[in-house]
This record gives C-alpha cells, structure tokens and sequence, in this order.
C-alpha cells in the first residue's frame, strides 16, 4: 500500500487526506484547488449539491498534474435519487467535472422518507459496473441503510462519509464499519471549526508542538479515518497536509476520547 493511503475493499487506494471543498464558491474553488494540489494534495472531495463541480474541473484541467493521480469524488443529491436520475445525475456531474471516469461516488444522503436508496444504490452498481466510476459508497447511511443495500444487492459500499470529530467519534457506527470492511470518510473533521479552541486538545497540541487542527487531523489519521479538512487559505491548507508527520501515543488517543459527547453532532440526523 502507498504512503497515506488507506486501501477500499474493492482494492482501490484512495489518499488519506482529501481537499473538502463545501462552502467553497464555483469562482474561488479553483484557485483553492490549484493551491492545494500544488501543496501536495492528491484527492479532491466535492458534490453536485456544492455548485462547485464545474470549479473543480477547471483545477484538474488547468495543473500539469496527471488525471490519474488525482483522487476526485462526487455525490448524489437528494433530489436525483432513484435509477433513472441516478444515471442522468451522474452524466452530468461528470459533464461538470469534465472528466470520462471519477474515482469515487457516493449517495449524499439516505433519505430514507423517501425509500429510493436502494433503487439509486442499483444505478451506482451499473455506473461501477460500466467502469465510469472507479468506487462506489455511501454518505451518512446508517446501519440499517448500509444492512439494506447489502442484503439487497451483495454489493457493499467502498465508504461511508460520516460526521466524524473527536467531539462526535460515533463508536458504535464505527464497529459496524469495521465488521463490514467499508472505510470510513470524516466530514467536518474539525467539528466545523468548533474544536479549534478546545483546551484539553491544546494541551496535547503544545505537548507536539503542532496546532489544534494538526493535533485533531493526526487522531483521525492514525485511526485509519479519511479526513476531508476544508480550507480556502494556503497557511491552513498546508498545515493540515503536514498532520500527516504527527505521532499520537496512547495517552493522547485517551485524552482525545474525554472530549466524546453525546450532543457532539453539529449536522443533520441522517434518519430525519
Ligand atoms: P478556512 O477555510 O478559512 O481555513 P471542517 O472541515 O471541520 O468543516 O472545518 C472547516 C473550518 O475550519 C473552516 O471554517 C476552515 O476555515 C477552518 N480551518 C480549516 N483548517 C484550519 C486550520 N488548520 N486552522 C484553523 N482553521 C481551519
């Protein structure tokens, strides 16, 4: 396995830590992009629903960085779920992004009101089958969504996109993964932001000389999770590559697991 990749059941390497580009505008993600690329970044973590496919397109396009060693992922939005719109979503994703083939493809979310999971799940399956999409997964599906597909289809998904932050370390969803060998994608890995003047965390930041954010992207990685950190400033964007260079001990993963709360969710309950 290369250097900061964590390997998916289907045996494709996906890069540890991605550029999440949510709340980036179409006019700036490009730049934001570029930079990141230049920096070091190899994967790029966007959806259809962030209005900034086209932006991101125009990066892959424009550095001299080969299509096949950057790692771009999209997703479903709600309102494009169930087969038919599945597959028309994705050709036009796909004409937004520019690209002929994308590395990952994931359903934004369950939805399960609406019970047109499992018929997109079927439309991801074809695109993976067809070869258009080197991945496929999954965005904040719950056990029972994941149990559901699976049983349906024999299919499991490569990730599953969760929130995830040393405040919401969602354990009992990570066993399930574990048991499934479907990898797991932290979203907001930061804790939007919210984390970033934790005491307890400085602590153990000063403890290895690194910032906060440092200190909480090295507990995702060395937990094996992806981290898609969203930063629209070069300083920031760096400083977060290098978390990939800190070693956590024991003593810190226990401090770590202090800051868990039970009201640690800051997005949306994906079963409402
Ligand atoms: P900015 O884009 O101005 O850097 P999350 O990924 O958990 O949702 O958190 C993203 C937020 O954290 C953004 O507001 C981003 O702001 C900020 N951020 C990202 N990286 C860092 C960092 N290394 N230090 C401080 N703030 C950061």
């Amino acid at each position: 396995m290369r250097k900061n990749h964590v390997t998916l059941n289907n045996t494709l390497e996906i890069p540890q830590i991605g550029l999440g580009v949510w709340k980036i505008p179409n006019e700036d993600v490009t730049q934001v992009a570029l930079s990141a690329l230049s920096l070091g970044y190899r994967h790029i973590d966007t959806a259809k629903v962030y209005g900034n496919e086209k932006g991101v397109g125009l990066a892959i396009a424009k550095t001299d960085i080969p299509r096949e060693e950057i790692f771009v992922t999209s997703k479903l939005w709600n309102d494009d779920q169930g087969y038919d719109s599945t597959l028309r979503a994705f050709d036009e994703t796909m004409s937004n992004l520019g690209l002929d083939v994308l590395d990952l493809y994931l359903i934004h979310w369950p939805e399960p009101s609406k019970d047109l999971y499992l018929d997109t799940w079927r439309a991801m399956i074809e695109l993976y089958e067809q070869g258009r999409v080197s991945a496929i997964g999954t965005s904040n599906f719950n056990p029972s969504h994941l149990t559901r597909i699976i049983d349906a289809t024999g299919v499991t998904p490569t990730v599953n996109q969760i929130e995830l932050h040393p405040r919401f370390a969602q354990r009992n969803l990570r066993e399930f993964h574990k048991q499934h060998a479907i990898a797991i994608e932290s979203w907001s890995p930061l804790g939007n932001g919210r984390l970033l003047n934790d005491e307890r965390i400085a602590v153990i930041a000063s403890k290895h000389g690194c910032t906060i954010a440092q200190a909480i992207l090295a507990w995702h990685l060395q937990q094996r999770l992806i981290v898609i950190p969203k930063s629209v400033n070069e300083a920031r964007l760096a400083e977060n590559l290098a978390a990939q260079d800190i070693i956590l001990d024991d003593e810190d993963i226990a401090a770590f697991a202090q800051i868990d709360a039970v009201d640690g969710r800051n997005g949306a309950d994906p079963d409402a």
